[in-house]
């Protein structure tokens, strides 16, 4: 027990933890995790209890004062990270974490329209040379996806439609990311590992729709579409076409079956296996978190 006490960061704010999205579905999760272990955070984003905004440099100093460790959710199709972390050094930051995510370091494994994964492998890249201790996480497809996410709207109205065929992923649950997330920021060992995380099968879109409906009590249907008539949907609702498009691509991996894939990274983080599908979906209605 003194070991681990030990090898945890613990103290004043010099030895504050610094987590970015931390609204967000892993960074939320991030904050209550450390908090529930009595560590000292500061919970950053635009809408969050520290004011941070990656599109304003100004506010990343006071972000990063007094900082030890820092998990980094970087804002998508930017290379800001790379920067971010030049300043951290400078303030005396000894730990990052990176959310990064499966895929990223396999050629052609999404259309890349949005610029996303130039700015995700540039971050993972900064990560690397940066010098410090490091760890990036790299999960699958979240779980949250169908409760907070991309998909939660669908899911609300009963109907979840889709260009994603008999697609399945190995949808991992945000609060498996963030205990590795936690146990890297806290503990010596991850450092310079990279971790991917995904749940422990892959689940088809009809079973996971099916699980929620079950979970929740109430109906709700798959439905899946080419992706010529997603996109015609989304446009019909007044999504702009190049938007619309991006979208599809997004799902495409899903649809191809290249997320169904089992990594190992939440058993060699934690030594134990990832939560199913099944209890994401009963914890969630346990929370409340499929309204009728
Ligand atoms: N969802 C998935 O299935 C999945 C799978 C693999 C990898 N990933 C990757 O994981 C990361 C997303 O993590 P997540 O799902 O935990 O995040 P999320 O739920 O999308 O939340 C994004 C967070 O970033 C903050 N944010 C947005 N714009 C910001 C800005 N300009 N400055 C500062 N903060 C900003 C948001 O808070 P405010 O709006 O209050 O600022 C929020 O806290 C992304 O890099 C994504 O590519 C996602």
């Amino acid at each position: 027990m003194e070991r681990l006490a030990a090898r945890r960061l613990t103290g004043g704010m010099a030895d504050s933890i610094l987590v970015t999205g931390a609204t967000g579905k892993s960074g939320r999760r991030v904050v209550d995790q450390l908090r529930a272990q009595g560590l000292p955070v500061r919970a950053a984003a635009r809408g969050g209890e520290h004011t941070f905004d990656w599109t304003d440099p100004g506010t990343w100093d006071a972000a990063l004062e007094g900082m030890r460790s820092a998990y980094i959710v970087q804002l998508d199709g930017t290379k800001l990270v790379r920067p971010f972390i030049e300043r951290a050094v400078r303030h005396g930051v000894r730990r990052i974490v990176l959310a990064s995510g499966r895929g990223i370091d396999v050629p052609g494994y999404a259309k890349d329209s949005g610029g996303v994964l130039e700015g995700i492998i540039d971050s993972e890249a900064a990560v690397r040379d940066s010098g410090l201790e490091w760890t990036i996480s790299r999960p699958g497809w979240f779980a949250q996806n169908f409760s907070e996410g991309f998909f939660a709207d669908a899911i609300r109205t009963g109907e979840l439609r889709l260009p994603a065929g008999d697609g399945a992923a190995s949808f991992v649950d945000a609060e498996d990311i963030a205990a590795v997330v936690v146990a890297a920021l806290t503990e010596d060992r991850h450092a310079g590992q990279i971790y991917e995380v995904s749940g422990p099968r892959a689940v088809t879109l009809s079973e996971a729709v099916a699980t929620i409906s079950e979970a929740a009590g109430r109906e709700i249907r798959y439905v899946p579409l080419s992706a010529g008539e997603y996109v015609a949907e989304l446009v019909a609702q007044g999504v702009p076409a190049p938007d619309a498009e991006a979208f599809a691509d997004v799902i495409e991996p899903l649809r191809e079956g290249r997320d169904a894939y089992v990594s190992d990274g939440v058993r060699r983080a934690l030594g134990r296996p990832p939560r199913t599908f099944a209890e994401f979906a009963e914890s969630t209605a346990a929370a409340g978190g499929w309204p009728a």
